[in-house]
C-alpha cells in the first residue's frame, strides 16, 4: 500500500518482529513511530506487545509463510533464530528480512569461530586455548599463572561461561562443561582464556557488509545483585549513553574492534548485516573483545531505542540493501535512559510464574513499560518469566534518569517483584 503526503510518496508495508522478550517489545514500540509502516506485528510477542502472532521463533517456515501472506518486512531480535539460518531461508524466497546470515551469525553461535577469528584478524580479545580433551585441558591449566574463564563453545542461554577465582574453580568449570555435559553439545569443545579484569560495556553497532554505524552507548549489568554479586543473568538494567565509553575510547572501539570485524568478514566471503554487538572489556584503556553477539543486547536494546531520534525502519532498510554510507548520521536525543529490570525473585534459577502484576496506570509520561517475561490473560498481565518488564526512563542527566527509572519502577507491583538498586550507579563514578 501506498499514500502520498504533499509530493512525496510513502510507501507503507507492515513489519514482523520476531522474538518475545523487552529487547523485541522495543523494536516493535520504536518501528511502530514510523510512518512508513502500517501493522507491527511481533511472533510470538509478550503481554505488552501488540498484534501477536502465535509463531514461535525457530518456527522459521511458518514465520515466511506468515511475512508472505501479510506482506511483512521482518526484523530479528534473538539469536538462535539468526543461528538457525532464518535470513538465508527468507532470503531465498524473496522475503526482506533485517539480521545477519547463517555464516555471518557464527561470530554468537561459536565462541570457537569468534576466537579464531579475531585471532586471525588481529582483533584484541583475551589469549585463549581450545580443548574437547578434560585431561590436556587440565594439564594446560598447570601452565598458567593468571585466572582464567572457561566458556562453553556454542549457544546456552548465557550460561556457559565460567568466570574462575582459582585453578580449583577452573577445574570444576572444565568439568561441569566438558565432563557433566551440563550444557549439551555446547560444550562438546571449550575456549580457557585469560580473565581480563577491567570494566564492561556494550558497543553495538548496525552494519550493511561494509559500513558500521554506532548505535549510541550503553552497559548493562550482568550479575543478579548489586555491586556485581551473584550469578551471571541475562542483564538486570541497562543505561545509555555511558561515560566509560568517552570519545577517544569509542574510536579506538570503532576502528579496531567494529570496522575490522565487518571488513575482515568481508574479506573471508561473509557480508555482516545486521546488529553487530561487541562485549567489551576495557582495560588500563584499550578494549577487549569478550564477546560478539549478532543482535541487538537485551536490555541494552531498551535505553538505546528510547533515545533515537530517527526512524529505525530506514536503517534497516539501509542494512539490507548495503547503502548505509547514503544515510545521514542517526540523532540521539541529548538525554539519559535507564532501564530497571523487574525481575521475579528466584530468577536466573527458579522462580514463581502466573503472578498479577499491577500499576501500570501510573507510569510517569517519561518513562515506559518495556515487557519480556509477562503475558496477557483477559484483561490482566501476568508474570511469564525470569526477567519480567524492563521500566525505562529518560531524564536529563544519568543521575535524574536513574531518579526517574527507580520511581516508576516503585508504581509496579506483584507479589515477587525483584530488582537490583544500583543500575546506573558505575557509570555515576564515571561523571
Ligand atoms: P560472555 O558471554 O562471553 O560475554 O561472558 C559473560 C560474562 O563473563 C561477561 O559479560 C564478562 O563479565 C565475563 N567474562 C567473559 N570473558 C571474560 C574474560 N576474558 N575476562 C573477564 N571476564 C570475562
Ligand atoms: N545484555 C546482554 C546480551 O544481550 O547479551
Amino acid at each position: 500500500m501506498d499514500y502520498i503526503i504533499g509530493i512525496t510518496r510513502i510507501f507503507v508495508v507492515n513489519v514482523l518482529v520476531v522474538g518475545s522478550g523487552g529487547r523485541e517489545h522495543a523494536l516493535s514500540w520504536k518501528l511502530s513511530q514510523s510512518p512508513k509502516i502500517e501493522t507491527v506485528f511481533t511472533a510470538p510477542g509478550n503481554g505488552g506487545t501488540k498484534n501477536n502472532v502465535d509463531l514461535s521463533v525457530d518456527d522459521i517456515d511458518g514465520l515466511a509463510d506468515f511475512a508472505q501472506k501479510n506482506d511483512c518486512f521482518t526484523v530479528v531480535g534473538p539469536e538462535a533464530p539468526l543461528a538457525a539460518g532464518i535470513v538465508d531461508s527468507f532470503n531465498q524466497k524473496n522475503l526482506k528480512i533485517f539480521g545477519p546470515s547463517k555464516n555471518a551469525a557464527q561470530l554468537e553461535s561459536s565462541k570457537i569461530w569468534a576466537k579464531n577469528f579475531m585471532k586471525r584478524n588481529d582483533i584484541p580479545t583475551a589469549r585463549f586455548e581450545i580443548f574437547e580433551d578434560a585431561k590436556k585441558a587440565q594439564e594446560y591449566l598447570d601452565s598458567l599463572d593468571y585466572n582464567v574463564v572457561v566458556k562453553a563453545d556454542g549457544l546456552a542461554a548465557g550460561k556457559g561461561v565460567i568466570v574462575c577465582n582459582s585453578k580449583e574453580e577452573a577445574l570444576a568449570a572444565i568439568q561441569t562443561i566438558l565432563v557433566k555435559k551440563t550444557f549439551g553439545d555446547a560444550g562438546n569443545r571449550i575456549i580457557i582464556e585469560e580473565r581480563i579484569d577491567g570494566i564492561e560495556a556494550s558497543y553495538i553497532a548496525l552494519s550493511d557488509g561494509d559500513v558500521a554505524i554506532p548505535m549510541a552507548s550503553s552497559q548493562d549489568h550482568k550479575r543478579i545483585f548489586d555491586d556485581d554479586k551473584g550469578p551471571n543473568t541475562g542483564g538486570m538494567g541497562a543505561y545509555s549513553p555511558t561515560p566509560i565509553v568517552d570519545e577517544i575510547l569509542a574510536k579506538k572501539i570503532q576502528e579496531k574492534i567494529i570496522n575490522k570485524t565487518i571488513q575482515s568478514m568481508k574479506n573471508e566471503g561473509i557480508l555482516f548485516k545486521g546488529f553487530l554487538y561487541a562485549g567489551i572489556m576495557i582495560r588500563d584503556g584499550e578494549p577487549y573483545v569478550l564477546e560478539y553477539n549478532v543482535r541487538m543486547g537485551d536490555p541494552e536494546c531498551q535505553p538505546i531505542t528510547m533515545r533515537m531520534d530517527f526512524d529505525l525502519y530506514d536503517y534497516f532498510v539501509a542494512s539490507i540493501e548495503g547503502n548505509l554510507s547514503s544515510l545521514p548520521k542517526p540523532l540521539w536525543k541529548n538525554q539519559s535512559a535507564v532501564c530497571i529490570v523487574l525481575a521475579s525473585e528466584g530468577y536466573p534459577e527458579s522462580y514463581p510464574k502466573n503472578e498479577e502484576i499491577s500499576g501500570f496506570d501510573q507510569i510517569p509520561a517519561d518513562s515506559y513499560v518495556f515487557h519480556a517475561g509477562t503475558k496477557k490473560q483477559e484483561n490482566k498481565i501476568l508474570s511469564n518469566g525470569g526477567r519480567v518488564l524492563g521500566v525505562t526512563a529518560l531524564g536529563d542527566t544519568l543521575h535524574s534518569a536513574i531518579d526517574n527509572a527507580y520511581s516508576a519502577s516503585e508504581k509496579i507491583s506483584w507479589p515477587h517483584k525483584f530488582c537490583r538498586k544500583d543500575i546506573g550507579k558505575k557509570g555515576l563514578s564515571y561523571l
